[in-house]
C-alpha cells in the first residue's frame, strides 16, 4: 500500500497565501511513491485548485464537511460544494473540533457516511487525551470513537475512508506518540474495522498517523507496520520543510 502524507494547515493560510504555498510546493522535487494531500481551509480551497491547475500533486482537501448537500444550514459546507473543488479528501472529527466545537461522536459518523457517498474519503481523526492515556483508557476510547464513527459507513469494496490516529497529548506538543506505540494503536482501530468489515478490508484501510510529526521522525513511522503515513500539522506550514518531510517519507 502507497503511503499516504496529508498536510493540515488547520486556521491557516487564507487564498492569497495558500495560493502563493501551492505554487512553491509544486516547485519542490516530489516522490512518485508516496500520495500527497493538502487539507486547507474552505476559504481557500478556490485559491488551491486555480494554483495546482491540471496538476493532480498535491490532491486537495478539506478539513470539515456538513452531511446534508444543501438546505437551511446557515454557514455550513456540503460534500456536494467540496466536489467542486475537486476535493479528494475530507478530515473528520479531529480533537480541536470535537474539543473547541463540541463535535461529537455521532456527527463525526454522519460527516463520515455522507462524505463516502459522495466519493470523498473521509479521513476519521480519533485519538485520546491525556489523562485518558494516563488512566490506560487509550483502546478503551479508540474502540468507542471507531465503532462510532463507521455505524454508517459502508463497505465500498476498495478503499473509501481513511483513519488518523492523533493522541491529543501529541498534536502541536512536540511529544511525538512513540511508533512502537502508535502500531498498537492503529492494530486497536484495525480490530474495530475488522469486526465490521472483514479482516481483508480492515488490512486495506490506511490509517495515518499525526502528533508532532516532522521530516526526522516521518522514517520511523511508514516503516513501522501497519503505519501507513502521516497527517502533519506544523511542519506541513513551510511548503519547502513540508517537500523534504515527503521525500522523507519515501520508501527506501
Ligand atoms: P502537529 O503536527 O502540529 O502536531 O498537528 C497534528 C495534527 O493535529 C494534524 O491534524
Amino acid at each position: 500500500m502507497k503511503t499516504l502524507i496529508i498536510a493540515n494547515w488547520k486556521m491557516h493560510y487564507g487564498p492569497i497565501k495558500a495560493g502563493a504555498w501551492i505554487r512553491a510546493f509544486r516547485r519542490e522535487r516530489l516522490p512518485k511513491d508516496v500520495d500527497i494531500a493538502v487539507a486547507v481551509p474552505h476559504v481557500s480551497l478556490a485559491a488551491a485548485r486555480a494554483s495546482l491547475g491540471r496538476a493532480s500533486i498535491p490532491a486537495l482537501a478539506a478539513q470539515n464537511s456538513f452531511w446534508i448537500d444543501d438546505g437551511a444550514y446557515t454557514g455550513e459546507t456540503s460534500p456536494a460544494m467540496l466536489l467542486e473543488f475537486g476535493v479528494q479528501y475530507c478530515l473528520v472529527g479531529h480533537s480541536e473540533r470535537r474539543k473547541n466545537l463540541g463535535e461529537t461522536d455521532d456527527m463525526v459518523a454522519k460527516k463520515a457516511a455522507a462524505l463516502q457517498k459522495s466519493g470523498i474519503i473521509p479521513v476519521i481523526c480519533v485519538g485520546e487525551t491525556e489523562a485518558q492515556n494516563k488512566k490506560g483508557e487509550t483502546n478503551k476510547v479508540l474502540r468507542q470513537q471507531v465503532s462510532a464513527a463507521i455505524a454508517d459507513l459502508k463497505d465500498g469494496g476498495k478503499v473509501s475512508f481513511v483513519f488518523a490516529y492523533e493522541p491529543v497529548w501529541a498534536i502541536g506538543s512536540g511529544k511525538p506518540c512513540p511508533a512502537q506505540r502508535a502500531k498498537e494503536a492503529h492494530e486497536t482501530i484495525r480490530s474495530v474495522v475488522a469486526k465490521k468489515f472483514g479482516a481483508a478490508h480492515a488490512q486495506e484501510t490506511i490509517i495515518l498517523y499525526g502528533g508532532s510529526v516532522d521530516a526526522r521522525n516521518i522514517g520511523e513511522y511508514v516503516t513501522t507496520t501497519g503505519v501507513n503515513g502521516a497527517l502533519v500539522g506544523g511542519a506541513s506550514l513551510d511548503p519547502r520543510v513540508f517537500g523534504l518531510l515527503c521525500r522523507a517519507a519515501m520508501p527506501t
